[in-house]
């Protein structure tokens, strides 16, 4: 694979760098020589990615002030200049779509698709005035399938998709590619953090799936992978190697063989008979 060759094109914004991909990519990224701005929402893991060497500034994607300031400290210290944006910070909101609460609900696209969306138009402006850019979306094989009791979440990465392929359209001829990775389970703090939300928003005493929530708080909990297939977060960065230094970047990464066959079969399958294998699982 061609690497980047100039020192101008190898700085990349990062965000969800605390734990898991983000932490992977940006320790894997700076090691092959980008400048890898590692962005983290809580004040100890930046001073902990510091620490270490990186670059690193709050940004909450929750918070569009925060957002603005990081995309502000990252562009002074540039010199105004953005090779990639890899969007990647979000988390898992579980339960079924019919105790989600709208305030539950909100929360999941504030962090997955609106701040994501508010932070790639501010880092977009830039990459326009340079004429170049690559924007990188970990979005997740539930941002094509749908499975039970993950809907807010599949929701708010079936939108990121969309947003993107739509801007990807926008954007033919400017430069600027957008490309999208697809992970089925990767090893990373994903379930710890799905178990927190879980705990905030869903109330399983008071709801018909309470059997369903026991058998999924004993999946949450559990440590180490969960599922077959399961990989390290170094899978998901091979494909972003590809995605930032390919001169022709790839639309779609599928990450992990779940993320394969499902798209297969999503392809394949008419849809009563895709419902009859998603049924099957968690
Ligand atoms: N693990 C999987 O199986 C899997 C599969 C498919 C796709 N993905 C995608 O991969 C990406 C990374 O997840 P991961 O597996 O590495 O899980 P992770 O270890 O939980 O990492 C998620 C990162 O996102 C950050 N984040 C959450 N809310 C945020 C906010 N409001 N603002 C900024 N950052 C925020 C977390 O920060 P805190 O530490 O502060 O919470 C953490 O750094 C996500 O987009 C996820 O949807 C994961």
């Amino acid at each position: 694979m061609k690497a980047v060759d100039t020192q101008q094109d190898k700085t990349i914004l990062i965000t969800g760098c605390s734990s898991g991909i983000g932490l992977c990519a940006a320790r894997g990224l700076k090691q092959r020589g980008y400048r890898a701005f590692a962005t983290a929402r809580k004040a100890e893991d930046v001073r902990r990615l510091q620490a270490e060497g990186f670059e690193s500034m709050p940004l909450d994607l929750a918070n569009s002030a925060s957002i603005r300031r990081a995309v502000a400290a990252v562009l002074q210290a540039t010199g105004g200049r953005l090779y990639a944006l890899f969007n990647n910070g979000a988390y898992g909101q579980p339960g079924a779509v019919e105790d989600l609460t709208r305030e539950a609900l909100r929360a999941q696209f504030e962090t997955n698709l609106f701040g994501t969306h508010e932070l790639t138009t501010l880092v977009l402006a830039a990459m326009r005035r340079q004429g170049y850019g690559r924007i990188i979306q970990n979005s997740s094989l539930l941002g094509f399938v749908a499975l039970k009791y993950r809907g807010a979440y599949s929701a708010s990465k079936f939108a990121l998709e969309g947003l993107s392929d739509t801007l990807r359209l926008e954007l033919a001829g400017s430069g600027i590619h957008v490309s999208i990775i697809e992970p089925g389970p990767i090893l990373s703090r994903f379930r710890e953090n799905a178990m927190r939300m879980y705990q905030e928003f869903i109330d399983p005493a008071h709801s018909t799936h309470h059997a369903k929530y026991m058998a999924m708080e004993a999946r949450l909990e559990k440590m180490g992978p969960a599922v077959p297939f399961t990989l390290g977060p170094e899978a998901v960065l091979q494909k972003l190697i590809h995605a930032l230094e390919s001169p022709r970047p790839k639309i779609r990464y599928c990450v992990t063989v779940p993320a394969y066959a499902f798209a297969g079969l999503r392809r394949m399958l008419p849809w009563p008979l895709l419902d009859w294998v998603l049924q099957r699982i968690g």
